[in-house]
């Protein structure tokens, strides 16, 4: 039964993690944290982690997290309802009484649940079991593995009234079968119909887990529609929920990024590739509360839909959309898709690695809002720059947020003085430097870092003399630039070569792209300023801060993973130093 959050919220706040935790773990205080013996696991090494001001716990030998209620049904094993009962006792509380209306709609709830079950059930086992294996084949031969297939509970629904007579047996009435969404009576008959005959069958659950609906995928060419989905019901909303959501917040203790596609394929074939960290629309447009339940749980949300004209409009759309419910600390980002491709198309031809490195270059909300305007926007006209930013501020003055309607307004006042109204002076409507500025979009943040601290110490070659110390030890992520990067430093402790001329002239010999390439990126504001050696020296070390902070998340992240893996007190004394400092 579905208690009122307030309560929830009462027992959360009364009980710390940490108390509750301590009848069955000892606890040693380290920091802000808790540490202990992983009551999941035998051990030697304490892996077991409460934070009390997050309210979680975490366990890196088995990678198990919650809160207090998931504690308790783990440890003492009792489902939510019975830890609720167990944890307001704890704290003083009396019971909830739920009222007879309360007591209709769970056993409602708990019925749909089994018809669900037992209907995906059925379906799991027609395709697993089918002697001709045509629908597992078909889902196997799209490079799903048997695992993947299982997770999700993949299933083929077959042309016949089995099913229903079977629900109908059980004791489930026509009218049941109908309100599951599964079935429909044939106009004014009351023959009951199978809406998911002759279809691939997508379960779909809420975020607590529960089955709503599914999805289907057609495998008959003549089929009408290659997907159909359960209508809208009482317990599926398709604005309200997002398909795998419930497994991937699990991720979230290991990373603050959802992917947002829109297949269900998209999501089965990514997890299949091992990313986890993805959910799915329910074949309608993304809504503001989607984008809501997801930040339950992830600060990022990279929305990456298909690559196609109607993708790209959808995208588009998306972020108008959702701008109003933007909030400090929450971001929305857009992948591209190259070419026609979607999510799915792109993992299995090019792999996980391309894809991530897509996802990292994808852009900021605000950006693409401003780019769809500025698109059209004559630079040379005073009119045109004035009706951008009336329609940018338009589209602004929607968000909810007062904070972030004032920051999204300075950024687009940022933007439009940057890229339209400082350009003009220097350059008119040049196609090469509008195609650049987009290529220079397409790079992630890391390696327009790189190529703009290469830019620097190409371009001060005496000052960077004598920072040869710093350069050697520098590790740079991008290939090309460590090597170059390694060949600069040959070169400038040449002793013939002193002039910035001279050092880019014997470097283009061997490495005239990655110049190019340094030069069109590359930050170069402060190039042109001529620096003196004080100017330079800032710039180098907040280069050189800017690269450390990365290697330390970086390094951070390795160890969680190493942690989980294979946990030592050394290796955790490791973690949390390097966490604090
Ligand atoms: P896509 O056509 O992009 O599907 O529709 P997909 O995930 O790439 O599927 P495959 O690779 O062809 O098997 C994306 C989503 O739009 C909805 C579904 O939710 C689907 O997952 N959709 C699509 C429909 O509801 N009806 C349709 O006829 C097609
Ligand atoms: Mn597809």
């Amino acid at each position: 039964m579905k208690y009122p959050k307030s309560y929830i919220e009462e027992i959360r706040n009364r009980l710390k993690v940490s108390d509750v935790v301590r009848l069955k773990v000892n606890l040693k205080k380290r920091g802000k944290e808790f540490v202990g013996l992983s009551p999941f696991k035998n051990e030697k090494t304490p892996s077991f982690t409460v934070n009390d001001e997050k309210g979680f716990y975490h366990c890196f030998s088995t990678g198990e997290h919650g809160n207090i209620f998931d504690f308790a049904m783990k440890l003492e094993n009792i489902n939510f309802g019975e830890a609720v009962k167990l944890l307001a006792q704890r704290a003083g509380m009396q019971p909830y009484r739920f009222t007879k209306e309360d007591e209709k709609i769970e056993k409602e709830t708990q019925r749909v649940q089994r018809l669900f079950q037992l209907f995906f059930d059925e379906c799991k086992k027609k395709l697993n079991n089918d002697f001709k294996q045509t629908h597992l084949k078909y889902l196997l031969d799209r490079g799903l593995t048997n695992d993947t297939i299982n997770f999700f509970n993949l299933g083929f629904c077959e042309n016949s009234k089995l099913i229903q007579d079977q629900l109908l047996k059980d004791g489930f009435t026509s009218e049941e079968l109908v309100n599951s969404g599964l079935f429909y009576k044939k106009d004014g008959t009351n023959e009951l119909i199978n809406r998911f005959k002759n279809r691939i069958i997508f379960p779909i659950q809420n975020y607590y887990n529960n089955f709503i609906g599914c999805g289907g995928r057609a495998v008959l060419d003549n089929a009408l529609a290659k997907y159909i989905n359960s209508p809208e019901t009482n317990y599926f909303k398709k604005g309200f929920n997002l398909f795998n959501l419930n497994h991937a917040r699990k991720e979230s203790s290991n990373t603050n990024t959802l992917i947002l596609v829109e297949g269900y394929m998209d999501v089965v074939s990514l997890y299949n590739k091992g990313i986890k960290n993805v959910a799915a629309s329910l074949g309608t447009a993304i809504t503001t509360a989607q984008i809501n339940l997801a930040w339950k749980n992830f600060d990022k949300i990279i929305i990456c839909f298909d690559g196609d004209q109607s993708g790209i409009d959808a995208s588009y759309r998306a972020a108008e959309r959702v701008l109003k419910v933007i909030q400090p600390g929450k971001d929305i980002y857009f992948a591209k898709i190259p070419k026609e491709q979607d999510p799915d198309d792109f993992v299995n031809q090019f792999g996980k690695d391309n894809f991530l490195s897509l996802l990292n270059q994808s852009k900021d909300l605000s950006e693409v809002i401003f780019n769809h305007y500025a698109r059209n926007t004559n630079h040379s006209k005073p009119s045109e720059i004035a009706f951008l930013e009336k329609k940018l501020f338009e589209i602004a003055d929607q968000i909810e947020d007062t904070l972030s309607k004032k920051y999204i307004k300075n950024s687009f006042k940022n933007k439009i003085f940057e890229t339209l109204i400082r350009k003009k002076k220097n350059q008119t409507h040049n196609p090469d430097e509008i195609k650049k500025a987009s290529l220079r979009l397409m790079l992630s943040k890391e390696e327009i870092l790189e190529l703009s601290f290469l830019n620097l110490v190409l371009n001060y070659p005496k000052f960077s003399e004598s920072k040869i110390e710093d350069l050697s030890s520098l590790e740079l992520n991008f290939k090309d630039n460590k090597v170059f990067l390694s060949e600069l430093i040959s070169s400038l402790l040449n002793e013939n070569i002193k002039s910035r001329d001279d050092i880019k002239k014997k470097l283009s010999i061997n490495f005239n792209n990655i110049i190019n390439r340094i030069e069109t990126y590359g930050n170069n504001k402060e190039i042109t300023l001529n620096l003196d050696e004080e100017a330079y020296q800032n710039i180098f070390d907040d280069y050189l801060n800017e690269f450390n902070l990365i290697n330390k998340n970086k390094e951070i992240a390795l160890i969680e993973s190493e942690l989980a893996k294979n946990p030592s007190e050394k290796m955790y004394d490791k973690y949390i130093s390097l966490k604090n400092s």
